[in-house]
């Protein structure tokens, strides 16, 4: 037996998987969003210019796709083929930004929403996977805080309010505008130099400390988190014009009830993110914890070959800790049940042809119907009961003869003979 590849899950149902996007889709239809798809394989170069390099996601998680054209490149020494390298998505913004920028796209704001599969090189745990799925949205060419108290209720009210979600925290923060950043990383890096805290912070932290000295915050060292106790936090240095945004924020999520905390450590793993940023946790998933995060990243769209500076927010959510959020409270859920099973089972091969007739009478009146074609009786009518049939409708010899079907309702046992004309009238009462 070939087993499955490491890091990916087979979905034997999928059930909860649709409730949930058909719920999402809906949830964003209300909130005027529109769908889109982009590819599963993009170039690489789009996430190193987006993330950054020196990010987990693209330094160490990327599935990079050795294709024809870049080991022929390879072979003949050609360094174009760099560029034309392909990879899996490990996420769904930057392809976003660049399907706006592609298609020239001048509705603004572009509120749009995708899902589908994302990749990762991660170890795999509970909760983490190499291929999982996220629902992607963002919102393209609107700056105003409105607009990010607006889109963080929308989520708010979906996991709360649609899917019953009870256990769950909503962390944010605020990372201010690009000078802030310059500035503040100055003061961090400051702090980082003493060497109270040189000598004491961890290998992984020295090595962040160089490249990408926000991400210390995300250590899960207990020695190095004690020492970021005292680290300055960014949402204290912010310029006027942010610190009255980020008030702003805080003021208008609590108007609308959305229930929020404010966590100064939070820095999210990606490069693109300033001004808000924030993230929903539940203890429930156990280590990984965050189930949806998102901000601003008013500097991507231009980054990434736009003209003008076109400020933007987003989130994702990844299905598979929603769904493990989700398995216990199944119940609580408005999940349609299946339609009724009708089960056709012909005694025998003479009989196929009237079965399959039937059966194309029935689906023809969208009539959920699946006929048996092999077995024994008594194997059949077990087929039948353990497939959750409603019921079964039994064609013989003696039914073939006088045009009639053996109707067997499957919860109460009891049968009735029907013209075979009449069986579509007689189920569909
Ligand atoms: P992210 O925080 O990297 O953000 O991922 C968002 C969500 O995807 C996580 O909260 C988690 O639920 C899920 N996820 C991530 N990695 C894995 C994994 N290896 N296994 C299972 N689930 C995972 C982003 O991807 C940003 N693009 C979000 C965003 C959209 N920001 C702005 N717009």
């Amino acid at each position: 037996m070939i087993p499955r590849v490491k890091g990916t899950q087979d979905f034997i149902d999928c059930t909860l998987f649709n409730f949930i996007i058909d719920a999402i889709k809906k949830q964003c239809a209300t909130y005027h969003f529109t769908e889109i798809q982009t590819p599963i394989l993009e170039s690489v170069d789009l996430f190193h210019r987006s993330l950054g390099i020196y990010t987990d996601v693209v330094s160490k998680e990327m599935f990079i796709i050795e294709s024809r054209q870049s080991s022929f490149a390879k072979a003949s020494e050609d360094r174009e083929g760099d560029e034309d390298r392909i990879c899996l998505r490990p996420e769904g913004t930057a392809p976003t930004v660049r399907a706006f920028n592609e298609h020239h796209i001048q509705t603004i704001p572009w509120k749009v929403f995708s899902y589908g599969p994302m990749f990762r090189y991660e170890r795999p745990q509970k909760g983490r996977f190499r291929q999982f799925h996220q629902v992607t949205m963002e919102i393209i060419g609107s700056g105003s805080v409105g607009e990010d108290v607006q889109f963080i209720t929308m989520l708010d009210r979906f996991f709360h309010e649609t899917l019953h979600i009870n256990s769950y925290a909503l962390v944010i923060n605020f990372l201010g505008c690009t000078q802030d950043r310059q500035a503040y990383l100055e003061i961090l890096k400051k702090f980082m130099d003493s060497p109270a805290v040189t000598e004491k912070i961890c290998a992984q932290c020295t090595e962040r400390k160089k490249h990408n000295i926000m991400r210390i915050f995300d250590c899960k060292n207990p020695q190095c988190q004690e020492i970021y106790r005292n680290a300055p936090h960014i949402a204290d240095n912010l310029c006027a014009e942010c610190a009255t945004e980020w008030q702003t924020l805080q003021k208008q999520l609590t108007l609308l009830s959305v229930s929020h905390v404010y966590r100064p450590t939070l820095v999210r793993g990606l490069d693109y993110y300033n001004k808000t940023v924030f993230e929903f946790v539940s203890k429930n998933l156990g280590a990984q914890d965050t189930f949806c995060g998102g901000g601003r990243y008013n500097q991507l769209v231009k980054q990434l070959g736009n003209k003008d500076d076109m400020p933007a927010i987003g989130a994702a959510f990844g299905m598979e800790r929603l769904m493990l959020l989700l398995e216990p409270l199944r119940d609580q859920l408005n999940i349609p049940h299946p339609p009724a099973l009708h089960m056709i089972i012909p005694m025998a091969p003479a009989q196929h042809t009237t079965a399959l007739l039937l059966g194309d009478e029935l689906r023809a009146h969208n009539i959920c119907t699946d006929i048996l074609f092999e077995g024994s009786m008594k194997s059949m009518m077990r087929k039948a009961s353990k497939s959750g049939a409603a019921y079964a409708l039994i064609i013989g010899e003696t039914e073939q003869q006088s045009r009639t079907v053996m109707i067997k309702n499957m919860t109460t046992g009891t049968e009735q003979s029907v013209a075979q004309i009449d069986v579509v009238a007689m189920l569909k009462k």
